[in-house]
């Protein structure tokens, strides 16, 4: 089986393409220069016939979402669904109120961005894809808070964390491993241990130093976040199993 990995330069991206070539895999990452999935579906699929498509492209920063970034978050995974078996990477944002969601839970999102989700989680299913939703991933590479905490730390900085908010770290290579099992349906990948980023970042600084200070969702002024987007079931790893991966070498 081909299992081609589109938005492979991404966090959730590399860590699949790595971990399908370690299992001996065919698989081929494609990132957005030689992909960019708004357009390039079709020469893409005659070039390299898969049988499989992991989409993990997507326009992350949540509170950018808006029409500008309907192509790639909801047009695009709906329309290669239709052409080819396709994995849509969703978010636990889809879910708002108190957790854990269950994967039948009906999404209830609370900004556009989780509404964009919702939306294309909705089209590939109707088109006989499948949805694999994860939460609060950490990992090399990728830009997120949980990507660019060590190297804050490492330098000494006082990182303000959020200490209000249930998170569910989950490794990316757990998330990569159990995605290559390319599970039907729609499925939950989720660390089984709950902290908040502050617990998260409190305990990477104190191995790598710098300062962590809690601070409430309300006081960052972003825009509207669930309180609890905690997924169920929570199968993989405890995030504090592998910190130590986090520090730098
Ligand atoms: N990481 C998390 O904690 C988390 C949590 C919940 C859900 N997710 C979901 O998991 C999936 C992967 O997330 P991630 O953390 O790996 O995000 P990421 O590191 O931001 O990777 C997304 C990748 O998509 C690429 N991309 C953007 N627009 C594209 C386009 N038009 N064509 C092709 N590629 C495009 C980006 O390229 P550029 O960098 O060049 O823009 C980037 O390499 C996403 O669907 C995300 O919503 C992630």
């Amino acid at each position: 089986m081909r299992i081609v990995v589109v938005g492979a330069n991404g966090l959730v991206g590399g860590a699949v393409v790595r971990a399908g070539l370690a299992a001996g895999l065919d698989i081929l990452g494609i990132g957005r220069a030689d992909c960019d999935v708004t357009r390039d579906r079709e020469a893409v699929l005659r070039a390299y016939r898969p049988d499989a498509v992991i989409f993990c492209a997507a326009a992350t920063e949540v509170d950018a979402a808006g029409p500008a970034t309907r192509a790639v978050n909801v047009e695009a995974p709906a329309t290669w669904s239709r052409h080819v078996e396709t994995w849509f990477l969703s978010s636990n944002f889809v879910f708002d109120g108190w957790g854990p969601h269950a994967p039948e839970a009906t999404p209830r999102p609370c900004n556009a961005y989780a509404a964009q989700k919702a939306e294309a989680e909705a089209l590939v299913r109707a088109a006989g894809g499948h949805v694999v939703r994860v939460g609060w991933v950490h990992g090399p590479g990728g830009k997120t808070f949980a990507s660019t905490l060590p190297g804050r730390l490492q330098r000494g900085d006082t990182v303000r964390a959020i200490s209000d908010v249930l998170v569910q770290p989950t490794r990316a290579d757990d998330v990569a491993r159990a995605l290559l099992a390319l599970p039907r349906g729609v499925t939950h990948l989720a660390g089984s241990a709950d902290t908040t980023w502050y617990g998260y970042a409190s305990a990477l600084a104190a191995r790598l130093g710098g300062q962590v200070e809690p601070v409430r969702l309300a006081e960052f002024h972003l825009g509207p976040r669930p309180r609890d987007a905690r997924l169920a079931p929570a199968t993989l790893p405890p995030w504090f199993e592998c910190l130590d991966e986090r520090v730098p070498r």
